[in-house]
């Protein structure tokens, strides 16, 4: 089954963006370390980032379809900067639901300025991994295969 790792503005800039907080891993070392780790689950995993807001909408809008059709498992989600100001990105989580949207944070977004402590995402996502670096992207994709064999999606 399919499943989009999907990240937002700025993470294309990861193995040089701030690495005392995002690490020295490039953006396509995370997503290869995703797609490995799906394939170890079965998982078909594919990889998109866009720094624009409208595009990561059209991503999600995609996935909802191809989820409706029993072709898609979810989409893990780091929104970046979005994540504290996007209603839209809100709104379409809520409009392709029931998808499972996991939404994801390499660095602990409560140990951090009070402007990153607010999620427009959390209330919208089947949950929410944060602070645990790339990991966080593995721990979802094991969070999506768990609620498959449960069969929750
Ligand atoms: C981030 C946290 C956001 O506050 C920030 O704007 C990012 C990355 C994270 O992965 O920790 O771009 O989503």
């Amino acid at each position: 089954m399919r499943v989009l790792i999907l990240n937002g503005p700025n993470l294309n800039l990861l193995g040089t963006r701030e690495p005392g907080i995002y690490g020295a891993d490039t953006l396509a070392a995370l997503e290869a370390r995703c797609r490995a780790h799906g394939s170890a689950l079965g998982l078909t995993v594919e990889c998109a980032q866009s720094n624009h807001e409208g595009v990561l909408l059209d991503h999600l809008h995609a996935w909802g379809a191809l989820h409706r059709q029993g072709e898609a498992l979810g989409v893990v989600f780091n929104p970046g900067a979005y994540t504290h100001t996007s209603i839209a990105l809100h709104d379409a989580i809520k409009g392709v639901a029931p998808m499972p949207v996991i939404e994801v944070h390499m660095s602990n977004v409560h140990a951090r300025e009070a402007f990153r402590h607010h999620s427009w995402i959390a209330p919208v996502a089947a949950g929410s991994i944060i602070g645990l670096g790339a990991d966080g992207y593995l721990l979802a994709l094991d969070a999506l295969a768990r609620r498959q064999a449960a069969g929750l999606s």
